[in-house]
């Protein structure tokens, strides 16, 4: 069936589109291609596009699922260089896409929107904004906004920290001013960053005093550069690129069972675990050293890193690998727990990002007044992570309960806003100025997910940026991507209550 791109009198809704990642750059072209609505804005308080790819700089960011499977699905890139690619060359796919589309002039950056209500009688979204160089402050008045602000954007730096008086960054604010080479570095964190930072960095620091709580799962990335020929294939070969394209998807599809608590699954997940641990005794022959670098905790509850130059990495002479917590950090020394202290010239904090904190403060109100970061507190109550009660007309992308540990997060946004874009245009074609989902319909999603994850490795005891304190899973998507998209399919009008434009 058709979409329908206007209301009866040929009007538009106006959109607020807040954030310029790969979600935010969906909606906006979404909203182009298939609704031909360009009464759009998007807010970006960064300087350019790219969201994670734009602030992850580090030596050594790439992407880990196969960066054919890391593209949207309309805009095929035939160019990778590798199977992995780099940072710089995701950001540069986005700017690419980006001009592509003339997203450019639709984005307003370094402005930052701050706060955002609903204004039941106009029946609108009052999104105020501040232009961070000037100060300025301005409000848009908006039918319908998509929040598309980034499940991994807000670095977490612990506290304990602050008394370091040396330079120190967060990984997702790397410091490209300061010369890493010879001097001695202290790294944080055992996370998928610090993997991918730890070989980038190891063969030029003096020495690698390595900071890890809790090691990671790792497993073998098959990386390789896309020849010539590969490339000839997929732009001239008819279907070649989609064939791959979709062997590459299907392929990370069938990992999901690695993550199902049944007993007929649990095939997959100790195959995993054993090319790890094989992995592991094959890559690290020192004993001692293995054995900090074993997991304690069942695969897959937290995020299992692909990564085959890391333990080589770590087994080098000037790696130091410390397990004992850190106790006090004075000056440019860190002292741990049994008494070791090592002084360092630079301190690197790999220490991820606040993925529980989905709503800043005073930011997002909607009916009634309603404070959607109080009303949710640790526990996002949402419609299939895309839309909640009291909030009509508004689309979150990557939200709670929305994240992967198996395939591309660029379906799953895909498969949002498409599902959004199927909403705005029944709003048309029904003449309507709000849809609103119910709580019951609401209710009934939380209640399936929650019994859902029961059954996965990932509400096990072990802690992940995955969890709320209490455990309970609130960012990651029950299912395979494939059963998140069926049921996305369609809109669900009878799940939503409608307001008539008057
Ligand atoms: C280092 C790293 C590597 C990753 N690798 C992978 C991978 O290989 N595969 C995978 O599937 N996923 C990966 N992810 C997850 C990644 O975050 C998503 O794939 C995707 O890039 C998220 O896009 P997004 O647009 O939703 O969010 P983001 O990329 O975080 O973009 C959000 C944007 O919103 C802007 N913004 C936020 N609040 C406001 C506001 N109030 N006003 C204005 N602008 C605002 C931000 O400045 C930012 O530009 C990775 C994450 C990290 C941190
Ligand atoms: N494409 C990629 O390969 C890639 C790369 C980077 C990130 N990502 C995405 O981003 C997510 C976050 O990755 P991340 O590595 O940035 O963060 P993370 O997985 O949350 O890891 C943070 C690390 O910091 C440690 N830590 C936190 N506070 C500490 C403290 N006070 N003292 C000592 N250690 C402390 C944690 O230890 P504990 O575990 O013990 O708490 C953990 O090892 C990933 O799961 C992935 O989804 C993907």
């Amino acid at each position: 069936m058709g979409l329908t791109k206007t209301y009866k009198d040929g009007t538009k809704p106006t959109v607020a589109i807040i954030g310029a990642g790969f979600s935010g750059m969906c909606a906006a072209i979404r909203l182009q291609t298939q609704l031909n609505l360009e009464t759009y804005q998007v807010f970006e308080l960064e300087p350019d596009l790219g969201g994670t790819w734009w602030s992850n700089t580090y030596p050594g960011a790439a992407c880990d699922v196969a960066s054919i499977n890391y593209q949207f699905s309309f805009e095929p890139n035939y160019e990778w260089s590798q199977r992995y690619a780099n940072q710089a060359e995701i950001w540069a796919y986005m700017r690419r896409v980006a001009k592509k589309y003339n997203l450019y002039e639709k984005i307003r950056f370094r402005t930052e929107v701050t706060r955002i209500e609903w204004n039941n009688s106009r029946q609108k979204w009052i999104v105020d904004y501040m232009d961070l160089s000037t100060g300025e402050r301005s409000v848009m008045e908006a039918d319908i906004v998509f929040s598309g602000a980034g499940p991994l954007r807000i670095p977490f730096i612990p506290k304990q920290f602050d008394d370091f008086e040396g330079p120190k960054w967060h990984t997702a604010q790397w410091n490209h001013s300061i010369d890493l080479t010879n001097k001695r570095v202290a790294i944080v964190g055992s996370g998928a960053s610090a993997i991918q930072v730890v070989p980038s960095i190891v063969d030029k620091v003096k020495t690698l005093e390595y900071y890890q709580r809790t090691p990671s799962y790792i497993i073998p990335r098959r990386n390789g550069p896309y020849s010539s020929l590969w490339k000839f294939l997929f732009r001239y070969i008819p279907f070649f690129h989609f064939i791959y394209f979709k062997l590459n998807y299907y392929g990370s599809e069938l990992t999901i069972n690695i993550f199902s608590n049944k007993l007929i699954h649990r095939l997959p997940r100790l195959f995993t675990t054993f090319l790890s641990w094989g992995f592991r005794m094959w890559q690290v022959r020192d004993k001692n050293l293995r054995e900090k670098l074993t997991p304690k905790y069942e695969m897959g509850c937290r995020r299992i890193v692909v990564a085959s130059n890391y333990f080589p990495a770590v087994c080098k002479k000037n790696v130091n690998v410390h397990t004992e917590a850190i106790q006090t950090v004075k000056g440019n020394t860190l002292t741990l727990k049994d008494g070791s202290v090592q002084e360092v010239d630079a301190l690197v904090l790999a220490t991820g990002f606040k993925a529980q904190e989905m709503i800043p403060p005073k930011y997002l109100f909607g009916k009634n007044g309603v404070d959607l970061e109080k009303r949710w507190g640790k526990n996002p109550s949402t419609y299939y992570g895309i839309t909640s009660p009291e909030t009509p007309n508004m689309f979150f992308l990557l939200g709670p309960n929305t994240g992967l540990g198996h395939n591309s997060v660029l379906f799953m946004i895909e498969t949002q806003v498409d599902y959004a874009i199927k909403a705005m245009s029944y709003m048309m074609a029904n003449n309507l100025s709000a849809i609103e989902v119910t709580p019951k319909a609401c209710q009934e999603f939380m209640t399936e997910l929650d019994k859902r994850m029961q059954a996965k490795v990932w509400s096990s005891t072990c802690q992940s940026w995955y969890q709320n304190s209490e455990g309970r899973v609130t960012a990651l998507w029950w299912g395979s991507c494939g059963q998140y998209w069926w049921r996305l399919r369609k809109f669900h009008p009878h799940n939503f209550v409608a307001s008539k434009r008057i």
